[in-house]
């Protein structure tokens, strides 16, 4: 069964731009992990400061598997930290992880 787990970002209120930039750097890190079924960066429309990464997953498994790989490091580091330069701040001022399954709905 699809997981759904969601990383909730919450950025210094002028910061959403820059992690949403960050993100468009970074898109297709996770591509062909296997297990994974897509992932979508989602940016408030009232004043909140919490962005969610919603990513979907074809079990736990495969989500365990990839947070605990070298790829999910890889994917989280800048392009900087990766050629040895010290490392951009975060944007992010903490985060949380969401884990779901769907209960029931309507496909579109
Ligand atoms: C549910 C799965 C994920 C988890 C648990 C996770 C975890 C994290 C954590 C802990 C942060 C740090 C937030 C902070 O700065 O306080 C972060 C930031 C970030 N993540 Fe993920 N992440 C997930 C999925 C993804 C995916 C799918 C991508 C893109 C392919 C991604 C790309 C990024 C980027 C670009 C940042 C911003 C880092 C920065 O501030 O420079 N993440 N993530």
């Amino acid at each position: 069964m699809t997981v759904i787990k969601i990383n909730a970002i919450t950025v210094a209120p002028d910061s959403g731009d820059e992690l949403a930039h960050r993100f468009a750097a970074r898109a297709g890190a996770v591509d062909g992990q296997a297990g994974f079924e897509g992932f979508e960066l989602m940016k408030p429309t009232d004043d909140r400061t919490t962005w969610l990464v919603v990513t979907r997953w074809s079990d736990e498994d495969s989500f365990q598997a990839w947070v605990n790989s070298p790829a999910f490091g890889h994917g989280h580091r800048s392009e900087a930290e990766r050629s040895g330069q010290p490392a951009p701040a975060h944007v992010g001022v903490s985060s949380e992880l969401w884990s779901y399954v769907s209960a029931g709905g309507s496909p579109a």
